[in-house]
């Protein structure tokens, strides 16, 4: 169960079902552009719609088949229909959904999955995730946990960076030695 739950008291029966299958819909989007749709660049507002949309409708097909209650499954289809664009919430289960989805860009795995894919220093893109804090989150908790996972990830790029740093400057002595040693 996401932390957040532990603290927000939002329908788990509501959540859940949304969170495991609201991306479903890139399926339908393809993979060489799939990275226009999202993400610090420049973004495709129509390739992130057709995720959405397809999403909600693969969703609806899925609990429908299942059998799911009804009333919980058309929201969890509304909230994947505007999981990602819409930028208000209509419900608390809404807003846990969009606050999980977000947070996963800020936990380790998500976060290195994202500076390559994206091609962007992890020191660069921990500065532009701190920047969407605010816009991004609904919930209190949700930004608190973003703010740390965020500050880890800065502090975890510096220790890189002095370790490259580091192993830099003894190469450069073990050449020196070296050149002086070949004299
Ligand atoms: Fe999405």
């Amino acid at each position: 169960m996401p932390q957040i739950l532990k603290e927000v008291h939002a329908d788990e029966d509501v959540v859940m079902p949304a969170l495991i299958l609201h991306d479903l819909g890139w399926k339908m989007v393809p993979e060489d552009v799939q990275l226009k749709a999202f993400g610090p660049r420049e973004i495709d507002e129509g390739l992130r719609r057709v995720h959405e949309v397809e999403g909600a409708r693969l969703a609806g097909q899925i609990l429908a088949e299942v059998g799911y209650d009804e009333k919980k499954a058309d929201e969890i289809v509304r909230i994947i229909d505007g999981h990602d664009s819409r930028t208000t919430a209509f419900s608390l289960n809404d807003m846990v959904v969009k606050d999980c989805d977000k947070l996963t860009r800020f936990c380790k795995a998500g976060f290195s999955i994202d500076c390559e894919r994206f091609g962007i220093p992890p020191d660069e893109y921990a500065d532009w995730l701190d920047q969407q804090i605010d816009k991004w989150f609904f919930t209190e908790t949700a930004k608190r946990l973003a703010s740390k996972e965020v500050q880890q990830r800065k502090s975890e790029s510096e220790s890189k960076f002095k370790v490259a740093r580091t192993s830099h400057e003894e190469r450069g002595s073990y050449g020196k030695i070296r050149r002086h040693n070949h004299r």
